[in-house]
C-alpha cells in the first residue's frame, strides 16, 4: 500500500475517533434572559461533559426601591446539579427566591414554565435575625423576622452579586428554606437575573421557637402542633 493512503487512512481514523470523544448526544434550550420571549426556541448541543438540562427562574426585590426583578436562565450542565427551590426573605421586603429544575432528556428543559413554591404563611415558630448589605461582606442587625412556612431556617449568607461586568460583595442574614443551606462555599449560581458567587452560608433553627408560639399558632395549624410535639419529646 503506498504511504499517502496509509496517511489518509491514519488521518480519517483519527478524525472519527475524535469525533467520537467530543460528540455530545445532550442538547438543551441555551440562553439567559429577563424575558423568556427572547430565548431562541430551538436546543443547541451541549459541550462535552453536560450531560443535562437546566431551567433556573429568579425572582428578587434586592435592588432598593424597585418592584421585583424576574430572570431566566436555560443551561446545559453536569448530571451533578441538583433542582432546588431557594427562597430567602431577608426582611422589609427584600427577598430572593430562586427555582431550579434538571432533566436530561434532548431539548427538555424547552418545555418549563415556573410552578413557584407556595411559601404559606404558616406561622413556624422561629424568627431569625436579619439584614441586607449590598457592598459589604457582614452585616448584623437587632432586628428580627417571624419565618414563615417553608422558609424556616436562620441563615446567614455571603459573597458576591454580579450583573453583566459588575461584581459587589454582599452580606444577608434571614429566613430561607432548606434547600438554600445547601448552598456550598464557590458555588456559582447563574440565575437569570444576577450571578451569585457564595462565600460562606452558615443555618440553624431558631430557637426559642415555643417560646414565642402564641394561642394565634395553636389548634388549626398542623405545622406548630408537630413542632410542640417535638419540644414535648425533646424536653
Ligand atoms: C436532578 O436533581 C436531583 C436532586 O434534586 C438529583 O437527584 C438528580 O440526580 C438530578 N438529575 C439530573 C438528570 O441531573
Ligand atoms: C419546587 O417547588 C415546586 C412547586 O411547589 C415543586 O413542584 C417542585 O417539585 C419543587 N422542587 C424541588 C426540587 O423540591
Ligand atoms: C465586617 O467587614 C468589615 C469590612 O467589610 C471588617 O472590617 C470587619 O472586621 C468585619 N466584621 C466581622 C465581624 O467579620
Amino acid at each position: 500500500m503506498p504511504a499517502p493512503h496509509v496517511l489518509c487512512l491514519l488521518a480519517a481514523l483519527l478524525a472519527a475517533a475524535d469525533a467520537q470523544t467530543t460528540a455530545n448526544p445532550q442538547s438543551c434550550k441555551q440562553c439567559r434572559d429577563n424575558s423568556v420571549s427572547r430565548c431562541p426556541a430551538q436546543a443547541q448541543s451541549c459541550p462535552a461533559g453536560q450531560s443535562s438540562c437546566l431551567s433556573v427562574w429568579e425572582a428578587n426585590t434586592l435592588v432598593k426601591g424597585s418592584v421585583e426583578n424576574t430572570g431566566y436562565s436555560y443551561s446545559c450542565v453536569p448530571s451533578t446539579i441538583p433542582s432546588r427551590n431557594i427562597s430567602l426573605f431577608f426582611g422589609n421586603g427584600v427577598y430572593v427566591k430562586i427555582q431550579s429544575q434538571n432533566c436530561s432528556t434532548n431539548g427538555c428543559n424547552t418545555a418549563f414554565t415556573p410552578v413557584w413554591p407556595i411559601i404559606n404563611s404558616v406561622y413556624t415558630g422561629g424568627r431569625c435575625p436579619i439584614c441586607f448589605a449590598p457592598g459589604r461582606s457582614n452585616c448584623s442587625s437587632k432586628e428580627t423576622l417571624q419565618c414563615e412556612g417553608r422558609a424556616s431556617q436562620c441563615i446567614s449568607i455571603s459573597g458576591q452579586i454580579s450583573e453583566d461586568d459588575i461584581t459587589i460583595p454582599f452580606a444577608a442574614k434571614g429566613c430561607a428554606t432548606p434547600h438554600a443551606c445547601e448552598l456550598k462555599k464557590g458555588e456559582i449560581l447563574d440565575s437569570g437575573v444576577f450571578t451569585y458567587k457564595i462565600t460562606q452560608t452558615e443555618c440553624y433553627t431558631p430557637s426559642g421557637a415555643q417560646r414565642i408560639l402564641g394561642p394565634l399558632g395553636l389548634g388549626s395549624l398542623l405545622p406548630s402542633l408537630a413542632g410542640l410535639l417535638a419540644v414535648k419529646f425533646l424536653s
